[in-house]
């Protein structure tokens, strides 16, 4: 199964994308945390990327395809992928339409997360993220059972530089401009879902897995 998780910044899709990735056996690829790991190594990417992704800004469509390209190619997303922050504009839903085709497959489904914009605040504002291996919490909503400890493995938790209120303004300005146009692109392809994104986590998981469960018996049909 080939799903994209589309929808704007902290509308749940990275807290979603590691609930139920395994259950369908595709991996969770996340193009922030493959900048935020190569902004951490210090690599050509990460040098590259780190100014973008702190002040809000996008990487450039070029860069993204290239890695995009690299990763699908592994071969643990031979039998699918669930993609969570890419595409984020119309040239990069175009390139992965391309690649896509040149290797011979297609998207099942995009997910939406509709979250009103209040709500994506206080997300971001309560967002604490663990060092080791980027496991999401919220002060509030999911708070770890020790105070800036990760519960699965004990790591330090930080809040990302990007989720200060300025950055924050910025990302969610960016995503108006370059990504909410893909909704109607996704839309005119017969694969578009929403999801109410601003329920609890165990109710917006539910909704998720109704929708991959039906595109899966759909696809074996
Ligand atoms: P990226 O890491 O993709 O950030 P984002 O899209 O802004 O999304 P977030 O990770 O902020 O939010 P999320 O929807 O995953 O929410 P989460 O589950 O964490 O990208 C970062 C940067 O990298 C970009 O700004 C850009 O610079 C660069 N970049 C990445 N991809 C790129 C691309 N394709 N092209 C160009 N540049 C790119 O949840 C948020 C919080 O809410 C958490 O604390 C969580 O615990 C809580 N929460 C989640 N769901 C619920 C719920 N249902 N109820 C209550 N609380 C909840």
């Amino acid at each position: 199964m080939n799903v994209v998780f589309l929808g704007p910044p902290g509308a749940g899709k990275g807290t979603q994308a590691a609930r139920v990735s395994s259950c369908y056996g595709i991996p969770h690829i996340a193009t922030g945390d493959m900048l935020r790991e190569a902004i951490a190594a210090g690599t050509e990417l990460g040098q590259l990327a780190r100014s973008y992704v702190e002040r809000g800004e996008l990487v450039p469509d070029e860069v993204m395809l290239r890695l995009i390209e690299e990763r699908l190619r592994n071969p643990d997303a031979e039998k699918g992928f669930l993609l969570d922050g890419f595409p984020r504009t119309l040239p990069q839903a175009e390139g992965l339409d391309a690649l896509l085709d040149r290797m011979g497959r297609r998207l099942d489904v995009v997910v939406f997360f509709r979250v009103p914009t209040p709500t994506l605040l206080r997300r971001l504002g309560g967002r604490w993220i663990c060092r080791a291996r980027g496991h999401v919490y919220h002060e509030d909503h999911h708070p770890p059972k020790v105070p800036g400890r990760c519960d699965l493995d004990g790591s330090e938790l930080y809040q990302r530089p990007d989720d200060r209120p300025e950055a924050v303004a910025r990302r969610l300005e960016v995503y108006e401009q370059q990504t909410a146009p893909l909704l109607e692109y996704y839309r005119a392809r017969g694969v578009f879902r929403e999801v109410d994104g601003g329920a609890g986590i165990e109710e917006v998981t539910r909704a998720v897995c109704a929708i991959l469960d039906t595109v899966g018996r759909e696809g074996s049909r």
